[in-house]
């Protein structure tokens, strides 16, 4: 069995990060999305993953290399234009010759796993097995209607007046016969060669697909939002660790993280939280559900609930919260200027409290 893992797209919901970084490679607990995924698809025991790279391949590359950090060989296929995700398997046609495979949204976190799901396709090969999750908002998602033995009946991408409200959650299980689907299909309106159109395909030709239902948590990480609260959720099963330096002055309480080479100094670290290798947190307050990437500088900051990607540095800056901070990015009054002074770059968003 190998798997595929599509990590393309433009993830304009994830602007600005997205212009710069791909959307599955933001961190969550100091490691990216994509990391999350790759180690779920090696706890099922599948070593051959295909990873499926658009305009941002080089950054992918660089982040997970040739898999082998993983247990795991990386191929990497190449798609020029996000043309959808049944475009992807026909990309995929070589590399996953007549195997079956496993499908997985490069941007879907499902930390408890699927390892049972995945145990039951092997044993029963249908044609297709989808993952549904029950959720409150059926009409953003490609929505499955079942028949009371967990047989599809039909597949809807986002309908407008869904009659289910079990969503396709990103991971789909296939045997080959998929290939003969998404070379059946045409576009949609979107534009895109949709999976669910590919799996109604097989539904109406009478081949057997089935769902299960994913019961553990589930977010697509699409918009900054969802990805702060992945975030907490995760931290929540934060095993504590201080492999870096604290000071006699600093107090950590909860479960909290230090890594190798970071300090803290004179300062309040409340967990769970992490502060990643090589950051210095000084005379400041880490409150919980906050992930500080490596190499960041905190000082006389406090900061709670937030994500703060590598080099970024917070200066004289209290009461930071819910917050995604990017790369190098500088916040605060390093300079203890007057008033507000705003380097904003394109579409990003700054909430002020009066
Ligand atoms: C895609 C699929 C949709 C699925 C969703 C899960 O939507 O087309 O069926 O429910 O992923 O995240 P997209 O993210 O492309 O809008």
């Amino acid at each position: 069995m190998k798997a595929l893992v599509l990590a393309g797209g433009s993830g304009t919901r994830l602007r600005p990060f997205s212009h710069s970084l791909p959307k599955q490679l933001i961190p969550i607990a100091n490691k990216p999305v994509l990391e999350h995924v790759l180690g779920n698809i090696r706890d099922l025991g599948i070593t051959d993953i295909g990873v499926i790279v658009g305009d941002r391949a080089g950054d992918i590359v660089n982040a997970i290399g040739d898999g082998t950090r993983f247990g795991a060989w990386v191929t990497y296929i190449s798609q020029p234009e996000p043309l959808g995700l049944a475009h992807c398997v026909r990309l995929a046609r070589d590399f996953l010759a007549d195997d079956d495979f496993v499908m997985y949204l490069g941007d879907n976190m499902l930390p408890d796993g699927v390892a049972d799901i995945a145990r039951e396709f092997m044993a029963t090969r249908p044609a297709a097995q989808v993952v549904v999750h029950k959720v409150s908002d059926p009409e953003s998602y490609g929505v499955a209607e079942l028949a009371p033995d967990g047989a599809v009946e039909r597949l809807v991408e986002k309908p407008k007046e869904p009659s289910s409200d079990l969503a396709l959650i990103g991971v789909y299980f296939f045997t080959p016969a998929v290939h003969t689907a998404v070379a059946a299909i045409e576009p949609s309106d979107r534009g895109e060669l949709e999976i669910t159109d590919a799996i109604q395909w097989l539904v109406e030709s009478g081949h057997d697909v089935r769902a299960r239902e994913y019961t553990g948590y589930w977010k697509d990480t699409g918009r900054v939002d969802d990805v702060l609260e992945c975030n907490r959720r995760l931290l929540d099963g934060l095993r504590p660790a201080v492999l870096g330096q604290v000071d006699d002055a600093s107090v950590l309480t909860g479960q909290v993280v230090v890594e190798a080479g970071a300090r803290v100094i004179r300062s309040r670290i409340e967990g769970p939280a992490i502060i990643g290798a090589g950051s210095l947190v000084e005379d400041s307050h880490v409150g919980r559900y906050t992930s500080i990437a490596r190499d960041c500088e905190l000082r006389q900051a406090s900061i709670r609930s937030s994500i703060v990607l590598e080099s970024a540095t917070i200066t004289m800056l209290h009461d930071v919260c819910d917050s995604l901070i990017g790369r190098s990015a500088s916040v605060g009054s390093p300079d203890g200027g007057a008033g507000h002074r705003l380097i904003v770059g394109d579409h990003t968003r700054v909430e002020v409290a009066a």
